[in-house]
Order: C-alpha cells, then sequence, then structure tokens
C-alpha cells in the first residue's frame, strides 16, 4: 500500500521501553511511500535507543536539543511544524502527555508539539498499568484530546515490560499506522458520527468438524472499506471470517452464514448503513444430512453432498432499512458484470452495488488491487479504474457519501475541496 505517498511524518519519542518500537515504524511508513520522515527525542529518550539507530532508518537528521539547531536560518520547532503533515509521539510517556496538556515546551519535543497547532498530532501513549490508570494522566489525556487537531492512540492490554499485566502496552504498529493514516485523511471527518457495519471475507459452512464449504475471498476488500471508513471518522464494525485480524475499531469474527445473518441484523438496527463485502456461501448442509455428534466423515469412493440454499441476508434487510440508512452490496460476476449486477441491486433493494469481475486474475480474489463499476438505483454508474483495494475502496465510500449522504446534511466544513480533488483522481 502507498497511504503515505509524498507525506512528511515527524515522530517525537520519549522516555520509554517501547521507543524500540518506533525502528519498525519508521520502515513501515517508508515502505508506504512516505517522502520523508524525520525524529526528534527528549533527554530521556536517548536513554532508551539511540539517535544514531533513528538517523540510520530515518536517512535524517535526529533533532535532540531545543536551542541548537536551526533550519536555514530558522528554529528548529518553527520549521519543523511549518515542513511536516503530521507529528506522531511515540512512545508518549506520561511526564510528556502531561507537559503537553500544560503547554509546557522544555525539549525539542513538547516545544514542536506547541508549535504543531494547525496540522495533525497523533500520540502513542505507553506506560505502567497504573500510570496509566492514574486519573492525573487520564485528566491530561482529556484535555489533549479535546483539542481538534489531537487524537490519542489507546494502548493495548498485555505484558508489559516491568512484568507487570495489564493495560499501558504501546499499541500494534498497524494500529498505530492506521491512526497516523486517519489524521492525514484528505476526507477525515466524511463519516464523522456515522456508524457502519462493514462485512468481510468468506463464510464457512460446516460440513463435519474437520471439513468446510468456503471460497477464495481473501477479504482484503472488506477490511479495506472498514479502514477507510474508520479514516474517515466513522464508528466501525466489522464482521469477518479471518484469522488474525487487529484492527482498533471493533471487530467480531465469525464462521457461518447463519452467525453473519444474526449478527449482520441485530447491528444493522443501531447502525446507520451497511456495507456487505462478505462473500456468502450460496450453500448450506442440508438439516438430514448435519451429524447430530461431532466427528469426521470416513472417506469412501463416492460422497454425495445433500445441500440448501442459505438465507440471502441482504434481501431480507434491504426492503426493511429506514429512510436515514444506506446498504450496499457487491456482485461477483464471471460474466455479464453489469447485467448481473444491476439485478441484484433492484431485488435486493440496495442503495449501491459494486460490481467485480471475478473472471480477471490481476484484480478481485486474493489481489491487492480491484477494478470495479459502481451502480445506483437512478442508473447512474462509476467505473473505477484498476486501483490499490485502499484507493478503490475511499473511492466508493466518497461517491457513496456524495450520492446519499451530502444531501440529508451540511457538509462538514473543509471536505467539499477534498471531495472534488480525490473524485477527479
Ligand atoms: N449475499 C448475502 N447473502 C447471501 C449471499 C450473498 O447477503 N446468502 C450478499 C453478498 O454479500 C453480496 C451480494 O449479496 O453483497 C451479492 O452476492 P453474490 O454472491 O454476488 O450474489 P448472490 O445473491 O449470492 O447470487 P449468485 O451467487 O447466484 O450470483
Amino acid at each position: 500500500m502507498r497511504r503515505f505517498e509524498n507525506k512528511r511524518i515527524l515522530i517525537g519519542v520519549t522516555g520509554g521501553i517501547a521507543a524500540y518500537k518506533v525502528c519498525d515504524l519508521i520502515r513501515m511508513l517508508y515502505n508506504e511511500g512516505a517522502s520523508e520522515v524525520v525524529t526528534m527525542m527528549t533527554p530521556s529518550a536517548k536513554g532508551f535507543i539511540a539517535p544514531l539507530t533513528l538517523e540510520t532508518l530515518s536517512k535524517s537528521f535526529v533533532y535532540q536539543n531545543n536551542d541548537e539547531n536551526t533550519v536555514d536560518g530558522i528554529p528548529a520547532h518553527i520549521a519543523l511544524a511549518q515542513d511536516m503533515d503530521v507529528l506522531v509521539i511515540v512512545p508518549a510517556s506520561a511526564n510528556t502527555i502531561a507537559k503537553m496538556a500544560h503547554g509546557m515546551a522544555d525539549n525539542i519535543v513538547t516545544t514542536t508539539a506547541i508549535t504543531f497547532t494547525d496540522k495533525p498530532i497523533v500520540i502513542v501513549p505507553a506506560m505502567n498499568t497504573r500510570m496509566w490508570d492514574n486519573p492525573l494522566v487520564q485528566k491530561n489525556l482529556r484535555v489533549l484530546k479535546s483539542l481538534e487537531n489531537i487524537s490519542i492512540v489507546p494502548p493495548e492490554i498485555g505484558d508489559l515490560a516491568c512484568g507487570e499485566f495489564g493495560e499501558g502496552k504501546l499499541a500494534s504498529l498497524d494500529t498505530i499506522m492506521l491512526y497516523i493514516y486517519q489524521a492525514i485523511h484528505p476526507q477525515r471527518r466524511l463519516y464523522r458520527d456515522k456508524r457502519v457495519v462493514v462485512t468481510a471475507g468468506g463464510t464457512r459452512e460446516p460440513i463435519d468438524s474437520v471439513r468446510c464449504i468456503t471460497n477464495r475471498s481473501s477479504g482484503k476488500m472488506g477490511v479495506a472499506i472498514a479502514d477507510e471508513l474508520f479514516a474517515m471518522g466513522a464508528d466501525v464494525l466489522l464482521l469477518h471470517t479471518l484469522p488474525g485480524l487487529d484492527r482498533p475499531y471493533r471487530i467480531i469474527r465469525l464462521e457461518t452464514v447463519e452467525e453473519l445473518a444474526r449478527y449482520t441484523k441485530r447491528n444493522f438496527k443501531e447502525a446507520d448503513g451497511l456495507v456487505m463485502a462478505a462473500a456468502v456461501s450460496d450453500f448450506q448442509l442440508a438439516k438430514s444430512q448435519k451429524s447430530k455428534t461431532p466427528g469426521k466423515i470416513k472417506k469412501s469412493d463416492t460422497f454425495t453432498l445433500d445441500l440448501v440454499k442459505t438465507e440471502d441476508i441482504l434481501s431480507q434487510i434491504g426492503p426493511k432499512k429506514k429512510e436515514h440508512q444506506f446498504v450496499v452490496g457487491f456482485a461477483a460476476e464471471y460474466n455479464h458484470v453489469l447485467m448481473h449486477a444491476r439485478e441484484k441491486l433492484e431485488r435486493k433493494e440496495l442503495d449501491m452495488i459494486v460490481a467485480n469481475d471475478i473472471s480477471r486474475s490481476d484484480i478481485g480474489f486474493g489481489s491487492d488491487f480491484n477494478e470495479v463499476t459502481i451502480l445506483f438505483r437512478d442508473k447512474e454508474r462509476f467505473d473505477l479504474p484498476k486501483a490499490e483495494k485502499y484507493i478503490i475502496a475511499r473511492q466508493l465510500l466518497v461517491h457513496l457519501y456524495q450520492k446519499f449522504l451530502a444531501k440529508r446534511e451540511e457538509e462538514p466544513e473543509g471536505e467539499e475541496e477534498a471531495l472534488e480533488s480525490h473524485t477527479s483522481e
């Protein structure tokens, strides 16, 4: 993914054992296209990680002192605030959080932070559980969170370096990356206050205790949509079937069509929208064939499975949706792609359908790329050319917003321009 293309990212490292994880973060940012990653350190950070390490990985000067450095004659903290797109304080110690909450500026990190007023700051705390639970730390975080340009990445619960177990562990690098992406996202407020359910991945219908009926969906498109929605400010619930998924928004892992139907229907009631990207199995074992006891069917020369149709989740939800709710479906087609997609759009009473040509091996199933056509009920359609799935996800969410949500509410300030520049991409 190239989510950080042309972005200049400033990292402020403070004193904490998790400081070594910044090394991987720098790598990940460059791998995702960042044009420049610049680091700066508080005096105590130097006890945890050597400036040379950061300098080598970031390929850039490491700022360490408040008053010694200038860039083209401008004090470093002013120049950095002018030049860089986002400031990430990672790991953020209780000490630095307290100083920032009180507007203190006693080292290069806190001084630059106080100068970073019109650009996003992402704070990634990491500390011992009791420090984290201290009401003073929480109060300071609330103060920082109340500022429009600051976001806080919640720490995880886990084994801490001090030997204790609890909340305070640095968030996973994937989570930190997603928060930084959110901070620089051109439409970061587009779906603010919207609660959206997204489904992703192929369902599994058990045959016996060992085998199942499933499909080749990787779930990447659905996860990309959930990530984009998160980055656009939505309250996301992802219902998925994938192993090892770790996300900062709510996720529920499930397997069967029955489970997916239950959770989708239940959560859609309170939601503003549903994006049904899951590849739902159309068949399940007939009741008559389901074994009452767990076990493995023994092999034989031939074996016939008696299958029946599963319930069609979207067909049940589409016609019942309320005025303010949107429902988006996907159509995975081998031929006559648009004809079948339009038929599904009408029959399932959807607001929008995303037509996927699954006959091509360079896009769709398993690939990081996709090329889709989106269709609306009023016959309007948009062809989204081949691009990484996160770009496709972003584009289709912008179209969805313009078609349904923009009309119902005043556009959030400053988003109009971002929308125009985006859709012409
Ligand atoms: N879908 C669903 N419940 C099912 C099957 C599909 O909600 N039992 C949803 C999918 O998540 C997708 C849309 O319906 O958003 C279309 O799915 P697709 O598999 O393309 O179409 P089907 O309706 O299953 O028809 P067919 O397999 O015959 O093409």
